[in-house]
């Protein structure tokens, strides 16, 4: 039988990707079904004040290098309803590209006082905010020399259901040979911070990223 849908490739030991692999052709999922996949919950784990900020591991710690920036947004589902309550973590390379991943394996420095991981919940109005350093861009596939713009990923959590986005920052380096913003077309703008002044005399600048978790109008995601 001719095989429809994508093969799982979940590894040699595995005998279950064919097994799982759809037989039949792919139907459009109706939309009450698909909110199961949407990150709605009543309950998320307790954050501690200063997980969203991403410029100093703890208060006393000295402030990584860079520029601080804040992010904020608020998260929206079609009908312009806040989504409240969801987890929001982000993680971003620091100045110079680099994450502290043990998998990182481009050539730069690391900053013994940047994590680049953070999260926060969404408060009543969808809202969340972070401060972090504006990241650098770094080389993602050196065998075909391969770039990526500079970028903060976000993930959304509620319950079971998570999604994951790239906030990118308007006319960046690289921006218009990236994999992800080619997939995105015209709809790329919707994935790009706009850039606001902050009265915050320790922050540079920030972005506003408003996220839609669907609908005609949702924000790409991965
Ligand atoms: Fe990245």
């Amino acid at each position: 039988m001719e095989k429809l849908g994508r093969i799982l490739r979940i590894g040699p030991t595995d005998n279950t990707s064919n097994e799982r692999t759809p037989r039949e052709n792919l139907r459009i999922i109706p939309p009450a079904a698909r909110d199961s996949f949407l990150p709605y919950s009543r309950v998320q784990p307790g954050i501690r004040m200063g997980e969203n900020d991403l410029t100093r591991l703890a208060p006393q710690m000295p402030r990584a290098e860079g520029d601080a920036i804040e992010m904020s947004g608020q998260i929206l589902d079609d009908i312009g309803q806040p989504l409240r309550h969801a987890l929001v973590e982000i993680w971003n390379a620091n100045k110079y590209g680099k994450y502290a991943h043990d998998l990182d394996g481009y050539d730069a420095p690391l900053d013994p006082n940047f994590s680049g991981l953070g999260r926060t919940l969404t408060d009543e109005e969808g809202r969340y905010k972070f401060w972090t350093i504006d990241p650098g861009c770094y080389l993602a596939r050196p065998d075909i020399n391969r770039w990526r713009p500079k970028h903060i990923h976000l993930s959304i959590r509620g319950g079971a259901s998570r999604l994951i986005t790239q906030m990118y920052f308007k006319d960046a380096e690289h921006n218009d040979t990236d994999p992800m913003r080619i997939v995105m077309a015209e709809d790329f703008h919707l994935n790009i911070g706009k850039k606001y002044e902050t009265p915050d005399i320790d922050v540079e600048r920030g972005f506003k990223f408003d996220i839609v978790i669907r609908g005609k109008n949702s924000t790409f995601f991965e």
